[in-house]
């Protein structure tokens, strides 16, 4: 069984073929949307919805051409339907639901998030060992900090999220107002890694917020930021001593939240997965998590085909309704629906 995947939720246009026979992953095709974003500082919903338009046909063809196969070679189509940008998840969904139409076969809207959740096992397709369940498992991304009890496959529990912004969007941010440009979160790693000192590291103690429980909370430690950079002219060494401080506080509350969950739950196994999972110092401090390879970590189609061979593995992959339509949420979570 021939399945491909497309994930269109934010501003990379993603598309990925997996045979569950042979269980190998064909084809896994990024575009990334980052030039047409540079000049916004940022990713502009609309900008996004348009990109996807021009790249995802031609990241399905180029999906087709590297797995030697034809669209009419597809058995099950999958797509990420929530949560993400609603126009450009709209993109993805439109273009699955023609195809699969077309071709009178079945589709599955999925989880963006619970993709994330089950990157780990995407080492399997190439012949290696996904870690044991159950795990506490952290997806930390551009617009997602959830924290999940992963049971089994095919079943977890939600523990807590971020009560405002997302880690990813902490980095963004903190690295916007100290001018690193576009996009930050990567730029704000590299640099601390190369430049800074654990005295740099330890020079401001940035607020890391007391939430309840399994909660998390950024939008304080943005605002001290903001404060502390408008506070004095900007030197160089001052605004590295910024980053490297905001960073740790991140990293702190990120880490405190999860060794915490471990602990409680009496579950050992963590891992730490979603786009912020790619920082070098998050690595390192969470030494004890197992993180998925960094390309596994950021936005991918594959872990949207990963997750729908793993449910139909399990007899447990359901085809969506043709009136079922993509969520800007995430549909878990007590507050949501
Ligand atoms: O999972 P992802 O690719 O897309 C979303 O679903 O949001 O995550 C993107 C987020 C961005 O906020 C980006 O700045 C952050 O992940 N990010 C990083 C690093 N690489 C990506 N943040 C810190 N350090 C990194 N190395
Ligand atoms: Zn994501």
């Amino acid at each position: 069984m021939k399945i491909l995947a497309v994930d269109t939720s934010c501003d990379e246009s993603c598309v990925a073929i997996v045979d569950t026979q042979s269980w190998r992953l064909l084809a896994d095709v990024v575009h990334s949307h980052v030039d047409a974003m540079k000049r916004f500082g940022g990713v502009v919903p609309e900008v996004a919805s348009r990109e996807h338009l021009k790249a995802l046909p031609l990241a399905v063809e180029q999906a087709l051409e590297t797995a030697n196969c034809s669209l009419q070679d597809i058995d099950w189509f999958a797509v990420s339907d929530r949560p993400g940008l609603i126009g450009a998840l709209l993109v993805g969904v439109s273009y699955v639901k023609a195809a699969a139409f077309a071709l009178e076969k079945p589709y599955t809207g999925l989880n963006h998030i619970e993709a994330h959740l089950y990157s780990p096992l995407l080492s399997t397709f190439e012949g290696g060992q996904a870690p044991a369940f159950p795990w506490i498992a952290l997806v930390v991304s551009g617009g997602h900090t959830e924290l999940f009890h992963v049971k089994n496959e095919c079943e977890y529990e939600w523990l807590g999220g971020t009560l405002d912004d997302a880690a990813g969007e902490a980095y963004d941010k903190i690295g916007k107002v100290l001018g690193l440009g576009y996009p930050a979160g990567p730029k704000l790693d590299r640099w601390v890694r190369e430049s800074a000192t654990d005295s740099d590291r330890n020079k401001f103690a940035f607020p890391v917020a007391r939430t309840s429980e399994f909660d998390f909370s950024f939008s304080g430690l943005k605002t001290a930021v903001s404060v502390e950079v408008g506070k004095q002219r900007m030197s160089d060494p001052r605004r590295l001593q910024i980053a490297a401080s905001a960073q740790e506080a991140i990293l702190e509350a990120l880490c405190t939240k999860v060794r915490e969950a471990s602990a409680k739950l009496g579950v050992p196994q963590i891992v730490a997965t979603g786009g912020v999972a790619c920082n070098s110092r998050f690595r390192a401090v969470l030494r004890e998590a197992h993180f998925p390879a960094p390309r596994h970590c950021t936005d991918n189609a594959a872990m949207v085909a990963a997750l729908a061979a793993v449910r139909l593995r399990q007899g447990k992959l359901a085809p969506s309704e043709w009136t079922q339509t993509p969520s800007p949420r995430a549909d878990f979570g007590p507050t949501l629906s």
